[in-house]
């Protein structure tokens, strides 16, 4: 039905309303949706617009779609999109906490509630998930996506397309999903946005391309190109990573858009003039251009000129029309957009539970001396840093759609639930920064720092003299929300100096220390991690996020976050990861764990090999005792399916969760391989006292790799199976595995 109903389409269409098919302006007017008196609202009326993105609300989006209807020729609807990344107005923490939940459930749930908002507001299309690998703390966009692992990225990144999509694309409160940014955006040299990336395919697919891949096989409607080079040439006009790879191999059958200015940007990469690029674009499997127009303004002539052929831009047009049938924008166009629906849909209290929730779930608490941590319901609390009333910087990088002056602070989370038994007393002890030349950064991406003009040392003193008057101190300090995100790299990943020396006076008061820590990234906390007694990250949580850091400071929520990224001692062990391979000269085990420098081994002189906080890493307030592991064949032969198991035991005071995980190593390979790779994990919920049997299948499956012959299959041999609460921490079964 709907290729019919496509080719009929087609077949009345001009060239020009074809090629409208594939233009993507942004409405250049977020707020106030005024798009229908501007240049793009003739082009609707001309049907030279596909759809539109950065427009809110659903009254304007209506207003928009009713020109595409009632004045362009053939009333074909407009998609809309826009970037719904970690919630729409309600929002959850940035994906990379959200990935540090280790929750599927959740994960899914957050998409799903981002979706209901989305499309009860207009929206029938979000850019996300974004799914690019990163070892990059310096790369500010590390923030946006899960982190490190190929499994884990590949579990959110399903989880997501599900929860946006649901069973039924068409239902109208699931939204198409666009996963991005293809590819290997998260690995730019030297962590730089935007900059070159050069890597072997056997790592491409064995490393960075599993959770885009993920993605296409749960279905996802849509996939944005990266602006970034793969094999020297740009992926926008890449045809063999479009073409070959996304659509011959995986399969995928929906439509692929640019990343903004992607097309044009081919210019500066020194591909050619716009109308060879948007050429190159459109050959690679390109079909829909974002803002640059590179199609709208070239593809007529080139087509003209031989440079692009008819059946090209039919096979573009047709993807874009085929989406918006699955979104079931032919038979209602107005089926996304409900004002009704959407004042009561919107930043619902029910959705705002599901946020907080979610927040709570993703915090990692790093530290906890002396058990600190939960505070206690009673005494005076000292809330202090240049984080602690500012709602502005709670909801993190890309919340186009957040509520943002109605984010909850921390201050008036902890007041709000605890305010009647405890007494907060509150400084702001530093500014984020000191730097001028940062100052001037931060305002210009947002002005979201409130700076605090009153010389260093008065704002110390304030602090000093509130800590003074307390029984424990909550120091929250870290990033801003605009240090990390789009065009934020940073050559240095450390807490800004000035907040190190606010910590280290407060330290002088003697009283007990509780670091909140806000990060977008993977900090080096060397310098800083002896003198708190508990460190939670909290990384950036959402409209939630005081209440959720409240419930967890005061053990509402017994935290359980992992850490999804590897935490570096320093910069200079950049990039650090669990999933590296052997070398031919490995430091020995002990020598890396006693950190001992051994010349002509793989090691530095002046740092240890091991990271600060490992990949898998986070505590809990109770303690949870693993039994030895069990295997239920060592020798397991051919397509057979094996049981790896621990009993887990919370013995410790709190009811909580703990990640399982699961990790093997491929001993020996036609390939070197990684000395162990993420295979599964479990979170499980033990009440105090409480023991679960969890249990891991094994099978070839899990065993295969990317051979140099880029051949997908498992190769028969030793493997170490490893079960632990982290990356570092496990316990070994050695397996043979015959064919
Ligand atoms: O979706 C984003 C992308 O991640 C970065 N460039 C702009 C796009 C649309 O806003």
């Amino acid at each position: 039905k709907k290729k019919a109903f496509v080719e009929n389409l087609l077949a009345k269409m001009t060239l020009d309303e074809k090629i409208g098919q594939l233009n993507l302006p942004s409405s250049g007017d977020f707020t106030t949706g005024q798009a229908t008196n501007s240049d793009i609202g003739k082009k609707i009326e001309q049907g030279l617009v596909g759809g539109l993105f950065n427009i809110k609300g659903a009254e304007k989006i209506k207003a928009v779609q009713k020109v595409a209807l009632e004045k362009s020729r053939l009333k074909i609807p407009l998609i809309f999109g826009m970037d719904v990344i970690h919630g729409y107005e309600t929002t959850f923490p940035i994906p990379l906490g959200l990935a540090a939940s280790w929750d599927m459930n959740l994960v899914q749930q957050s998409a799903a509630v981002a979706a209901k908002e989305a499309a009860a507001d207009g929206i029938s299309w979000t850019f996300s998930p974004m799914t690019d690998i990163s070892r990059e703390p310096r790369w500010g966009r590390i923030s946006e996506g899960s982190g490190e692992d190929p499994y884990l990225g590949s579990e959110v990144a399903k989880n997501m397309v599900y929860g946006y999509q649901g069973k039924d694309l068409s239902l109208k409160n699931t939204i198409m999903a666009c996963v991005k940014h293809f590819a290997l955006y998260g690995a730019g040299e030297a962590g730089r946005d935007y900059n070159t990336v050069d890597m072997s395919h056997v790592r491409m697919f064995n490393e960075y391309f599993p959770p885009y891949k993920a993605a296409v096989d749960a279905g996802v409607g849509s996939v944005m190109a990266s602006f970034n080079e793969v094999d020297g040439i740009p992926a926008t006009g890449n045809k063999w990573l479009q073409t070959e790879v996304l659509r011959k191999m995986w399969g995928f059958d929906g439509f692929v858009v640019t990343d903004y200015t992607g097309i044009n940007e081919m210019i500066e990469h020194g591909m050619g003039d716009l109308q060879q690029v948007s050429a190159l674009a459109l050959k690679a499997g390109v079909d829909m251009d974002m803002v640059g127009e590179g199609f709208l303004k070239t593809l007529k002539q080139s087509l003209e000129e031989g440079k692009v052929t008819q059946a090209e831009i039919d096979l573009a047009a047709k993807r874009i029309l085929e989406a918006k049938y699955d979104l079931g924008l032919f038979e209602d166009p107005y089926r996304y957009g409900d004002a009704k629906l959407a004042s009561k849909e919107v930043f619902s209290k029910e959705n705002r539970n599901v946020a907080r929730n979610v927040a709570a779930q993703s915090m990692v608490l790093m530290k906890n001396e002396n058990n600190i941590l939960p505070l206690k319901n009673s005494g005076t609390v000292a809330v202090i840093g240049p984080l602690v009333n500012n709602s502005l910087n709670m909801t993190g990088t890309w919340s186009v759609a957040a509520k943002h002056g109605e984010a909850v602070s921390l201050v008036k989370g902890l007041q709000d639930n605890f305010g009647k038994d405890v007494k907060f007393v509150s400084a702001k002890g530093a500014n984020i920064d000191y730097s001028e030349k940062l100052e001037n950064v931060y305002a210009a991406h947002g002005k979201l720092t409130d700076r605090d003009n009153r010389p260093k040392e008065v704002l110390l003193k304030e602090a000093v003299d509130v800590a003074n008057k307390s029984d424990v101190v909550v120091l929250a300090i870290g990033e801003s929300a605009e240090m990390s995100g789009e065009s934020s790299s940073r050559t240095e990943i450390d807490i800004p100096q000035s907040q190190i020396d606010l910590l280290k006076e407060l330290k002088k008061t003697g009283k007990p220390i509780v670091v909140v820590l806000f990060t977008g990234r993977p900090l080096a906390l060397t310098n800083m991690k002896d003198l708190p007694d508990a460190i939670l990250n909290v990384w950036f949580a959402g409209s939630e996020a005081g209440n959720a850091i409240s419930d967890v400071l005061f053990g509402k929520v017994n935290p359980s976050g992992k850490l999804p990224v590897t935490f570096p001692r320093s910069l200079g062990q950049v990039p650090i990861y669990y999933n590296h391979k052997n070398t031919g000269r490995p430091l020995g085990a002990d020598q890396t764990e006693k950190c001992v420098y051994e010349r002509f081994r793989s090691n530095y002189m002046d740092e240890c090999n091991t990271p600060l906080y490992p990949f898998g890493f986070g505590l809990s307030y109770s303690k949870f005792d693993y039994s030895a592991m069990s295997v239920s064949d060592v020798n397991p032969k051919g397509n057979q399916t094996i049981q790896a198991s621990v009993t887990v035991t919370n013995s410790g005071n709190y009811d909580g969760a703990e990640v399982v995980q699961l990790y093997i190593r491929d001993k020996v390979g036609s390939i070197t391989r990684p000395v162990k790779e993420l295979k599964g994990f479990q979170k499980v919920y033990l009440k105090k006292g409480e023991s679960k049997k969890v249990t891991f299948n094994i099978s070839p499956e899990d065993l295969k790799f990317y051979n140099n012959a880029l051949k997908y299959d498992w190769e028969a041999g030793e493997f170490d199976v490893m079960i632990g609460t982290n990356s570092d921490e496990v316990q070994l079964t050695k397996i043979n595995w015959t064919k």
